[in-house]
C-alpha cells in the first residue's frame, strides 16, 4: 500500500469534496440533536503544502491555489474555507486541512466523531491533533470493518464519509457491500462516498450497481475540469449522497455551479447532480 494523500491534498478533488462534505454538515446541524460522523479512511488532519511531496506534484495549485491570493478566498467561499483560514492565519497559504479537520472545525458539544485509518502515521498525526478532545475517537484499522464495529453509535444520528485511495480493483465492490450492510442495519445514516470521475463507463458501472441498492434516495453529483473521455486521468470529482437532507440536492447545485470557474478554464468542464434514486 503505497497511497499517500500529500500529494493530492488541496487539489481540486478535494476542494469538491471539502466542500460538498461542509455543506452536507450545515443541513446535519440545523437540528439540534447530535449526530456521529464515522470517516472511514480520515488520512491527516493536516497536510503540509511546503513538503517535498506537495511541492512534487503542485496539484493544489490547481485547488486551493486558485481560490486562494494572499490569505483570502472569494467572499462567496469565505465560510467554507474557515478550516483551512485557521490553519494559516498569515498571509501565505501553507497548511490544508483534511476531511477531520473540515468536519473538528464545526463540530459542536453535542456531535462525536470516529476517525479510522490503516495507516500508524496518518494515525499518530490524528491523535496529536485530537488527543484531548473527549468527543473525538481514532482507531487504527480497515475503514470498511469500522462501520460494523462502530454500528452502534451510527445507529442514532450519523453521517459517514467513505473516501478510500481507489488503488485496488475491488474497492467499488467492498464500497456497495458496506452500503448494503448499512441500508440493512442502519436505514437514516447519511453516506458520502467521494469517487474520481475517469472513465465515463466506469463510473456508469458504479451507478448501476447503487441503483441496485434499496436505499430510497441517493444523490450523485459531478464535477469535471476536463472531459470524461479523456484518457489522461483524473478528470473529474463525483460525490455520491445516500439520505440526502431534504433541499440539500438544489444547495449542492449551486454550490458546484459557484466552483466551477474558479477550478476549470477548459471550454468543456461541467457539473451535474442527478438522483439515481428517488
Ligand atoms: C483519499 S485518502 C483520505 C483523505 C481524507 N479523507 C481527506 O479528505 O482529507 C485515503 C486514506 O485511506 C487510507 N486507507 C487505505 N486503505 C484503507 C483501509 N482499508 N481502511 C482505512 N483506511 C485506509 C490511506 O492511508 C489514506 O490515508
Amino acid at each position: 500500500m503505497n497511497y499517500q494523500h500529500i500529494f493530492h491534498s488541496g487539489n481540486f478533488a478535494d476542494i469538491c469534496k471539502h466542500f460538498s462534505l461542509s455543506l452536507l454538515l450545515s443541513f446535519m446541524q440545523k437540528k439540534p440533536q447530535g449526530f456521529c460522523y464515522l470517516d472511514t479512511h480520515a488520512g491527516f488532519g493536516c497536510y503540509d503544502l511546503k513538503s517535498p511531496f506537495a511541492q512534487r506534484s503542485q496539484e493544489y495549485k490547481n485547488g486551493i491555489g486558485r481560490l486562494w491570493s494572499n490569505g483570502r478566498v472569494p467572499e462567496l467561499f469565505a465560510e467554507y474555507c474557515a478550516p483551512v483560514m485557521a490553519l494559516n492565519p498569515e498571509s501565505s497559504l501553507r497548511w490544508y486541512a483534511g476531511s477531520p479537520e473540515w468536519v473538528h472545525y464545526h463540530l459542536r458539544d453535542q456531535d462525536r466523531m470516529i476517525l479510522i485509518d490503516s495507516e500508524s502515521e496518518a494515525i499518530q498525526s490524528l491523535k496529536t491533533r485530537f488527543v484531548s478532545d473527549q468527543r473525538v475517537i481514532v482507531q487504527q484499522g480497515d475503514g470498511y470493518h469500522g462501520i460494523k464495529s462502530f454500528i452502534a453509535q451510527l445507529q442514532k444520528r450519523s453521517l459517514i464519509l467513505i473516501d478510500p485511495p481507489y488503488e485496488q480493483v475491488n474497492e467499488h465492490v467492498k464500497i456497495i457491500d458496506s452500503l448494503r450492510y448499512l441500508s440493512r442495519h442502519c436505514r437514516q445514516a447519511v453516506v458520502a462516498i467521494w469517487y474520481p470521475l475517469k472513465q465515463h463507463r466506469e463510473t456508469s458501472r458504479f451507478y448501476h450497481k447503487l441503483k441496485e441498492l434499496e436505499v430510497p434516495k441517493i444523490l450523485a453529483s459531478e464535477l469535471c475540469i476536463y472531459p470524461d473521455d479523456n484518457e489522461l486521468g483524473l478528470n473529474g470529482s463525483g460525490f455520491i449522497v445516500l439520505n440526502p437532507p431534504w433541499q440539500f440536492a438544489e444547495a449542492l447545485t449551486q454550490l458546484l455551479n459557484q466552483l466551477l470557474p474558479y477550478l476549470s478554464d477548459h471550454p468543456k468542464r461541467r457539473c451535474e447532480t442527478m438522483w439515481l434514486s428517488e
